[in-house]
């Protein structure tokens, strides 16, 4: 390319400020674009692109970018452009034939910006379009990350919003309860939604109308609720589709119930191609305790909520409705990154011989389902895949979590195998044993390894978390020693050598009251953990 200081190796990447009013994303950052010029590409920045999202034009220099003065000089001397948000009619106009531009285009949307694109005879990828049930498309899923960003500050504006803790204390001030609350629509930024709340103690349900996902919001330490009506809410690719009448009545009456019980609401349902299912009606706003707050996240497709205002927060029967349309953007340098990071890894895909020139190669079903205009013809929709796979919403935390709620992980109970050879041997040991030791030491050799059994598997079937508790129950029921002080202290039977002396009863006597105090405050202590865990 002509514009620029360096001598680019390859195509050069242009990357602008974003125009839209109040996007602060970036469509990269400093540690992607050492990744893009190692792949032989030269990156350029527009001046200020980063600013929003707290990257500055010197952190982009020394990754390895030159910095463009105007949006002009940029998208004039750009071979390829990464964008965020869709071009405005202005910045189409700056582009010439045979670039390529890679952004959130929604096709479906907007089909002016594809006939615009189209005649500027340039190649669209719009990464919205991308198959998400391709599982080697997911690095380059740019929906997922930004859902998941969005749901994680939907649950930071629910806290901000709500004037208490997401978690019960018990404080010397009194008894906080913890705050419940509600996610309708469990799938990516639902489940990221889940996961936040519960890190923050909050009790938290879910519901969804595809039972497929039931598993994953327990597995993220959520409570799935159903709805009182078997219907099978998928609708293929791993959406939702349109319910019944019938399945809608139920659920609505459910919500009802959750409205009045729960302090927050979080909806996130939503139907490709369709408004968002209204699930929240005013009634059910007004029947919320005073200071409850609801974000909406599927504002921008008409709200979950019916008093929803899209891209604002009101107050309305006392209840904080948060309809922001901008969620990933009010974490602009996180999503900035999980966005460039996916750009990167379609870029490697699109340059697979790492010569810094792009190959839009329409053979490859994740680079053909992703471009809407190829060299100014309209290449979108795609045609369906083969096979579509269920869409892979399963984080992989929820698998770590699922792990430990077990206890340890893999090194959890022996498989049986290894537990039938282990006891096999047990056995044959312990006929050794017998076969040749005194008679008394058989008998205290069987507690001891009847002891050590029951340890073990109470040790090993108690979640981590619990294991102080244990230890403090257990050491509660070494208090069983008291039998050998009160057999001391007690009257002596018939046939015994007589009273004992004065001294040992003393002695006896201050055991048990020692013995007393680790018994009782044990059992005491152990229930304020537990209570600590109950929720
Ligand atoms: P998704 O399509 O993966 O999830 C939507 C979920 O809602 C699915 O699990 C679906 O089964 C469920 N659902 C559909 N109809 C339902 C009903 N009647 N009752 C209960 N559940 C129902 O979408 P994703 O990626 O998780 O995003 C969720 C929403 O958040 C979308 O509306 C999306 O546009 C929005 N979003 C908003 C942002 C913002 O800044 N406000 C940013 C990112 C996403």
């Amino acid at each position: 390319m002509q514009t620029g200081e360096t001598t680019p190796k390859g195509q050069r990447i242009g990357v602008p400020r974003e125009v839209f009013p109040g996007e602060k994303r970036v469509a990269t950052v400093p540690d992607v674009v050492t990744k893009l010029v190692k792949l032989g590409f030269a990156v350029v920045v527009e001046r200020g692109a980063g600013d929003l999202a707290d990257l500055s034009d010197d952190a982009y220099e020394q990754a390895g970018a030159s910095i463009a003065p105007t949006a002009a000089a940029l998208w004039s001397g750009s071979d390829i452009v990464f964008k965020v948000r869709a071009p405005t009619a202005d910045e189409v106009a700056l582009m010439h034939e045979g670039q390529t531009l890679i952004g959130f285009l929604w096709p479906a949307q907007n089909p002016d910006l594809m006939q615009q694109l189209a005649a500027k005879k340039v190649t669209a990828l719009s990464i919205d379009a991308l198959p998400r049930t391709l599982s080697r498309a997911q690095k380059m899923d740019a929906l997922t990350s930004m859902a998941g960003v969005s749901g994680y500050r939907a649950v930071v504006e629910a806290a901000n919003a709500f004037g208490r803790f997401f978690n019960g204390q018990i404080t010397a001030a009194g008894k906080v309860p913890p705050a419940k609350v509600f996610i309708a629509g469990a799938g990516v930024a639902g489940l990221a939604a889940i996961g936040a709340a519960a890190s923050l103690g909050a009790i938290v349900r879910a519901n969804d109308t595809r039972a497929e996902v039931a598993d994953q919001v327990i597995s993220l330490g959520g409570e799935f609720v159903k709805v009182d009506y078997e219907e099978e809410g998928s609708g293929g690719g791993g959406y939702a589709k349109v319910m019944s009448e019938g399945f809608q009545a139920a659920q609505r009456e459910m919500y009802a119930k959750q409205a009045q019980e729960c302090d927050i609401i979080i909806t996130t349902a939503l139907i490709p191609g369709k408004p968002a299912p209204r699930l929240i009606t005013a009634e059910m706003v007004k029947s919320m305790k005073p200071g409850s707050v609801i974000v909406d996240m599927a504002a921008e497709q008409g709200g979950n909520c019916e008093l929803t205002e899209p891209g604002k927060a009101v107050v309305k029967h006392g209840v904080t409705i948060v309809g922001y349309t901008d969620l990933a953007s009010r974490m602009a340098r996180q999503s900035s990154t999980l966005y460039g990071t996916n750009l990167f890894r379609l870029t490697e895909e699109l340059c697979k011989t790492k010569d810094g020139v792009i190959n839009v190669n329409m053979e490859d079903d994740a680079i053909r389902g992703l471009t809407v205009i190829k060299n100014g013809e309209i290449t979108w929709p795609a045609p369906p895949l083969p096979a579509a796979a269920p869409k892979p919403a399963a984080k992989p935390v929820a698998t770590a979590e699922k792990k430990s709620a077990h206890g340890h992980g893999s090194s959890g109970p022996l498989p049986a195998k290894t537990l039938a050879m282990v006891f096999g041997l047990g056995a044959l040991v312990f006929w050794a044993i017998g076969a040749y030791a005194p008679a008394a030491f058989l008998g205290h050799f069987t507690v001891f390894v009847l002891a050590c059994f029951i340890g073990y598997m109470v040790v090993w079937n108690v979640t981590p978390a619990l294991h102080t508790p244990l230890m403090s129950v257990t050491n509660a029921i070494s208090s069983i020693i008291v039998i050998g002080a009160l057999v001391q202290i007690l009257p002596p039977e018939a046939g015994t050598n007589g009273r004992p002396d004065a001294l040992i009863q003393w002695m006896a006597f201050g055991g048990i009251v020692l013995t007393a105090i680790n018994m009782f405050g044990g059992f005491a202590v152990t229930r304020r953990m537990l209570d600590m865990f109950r929720k």
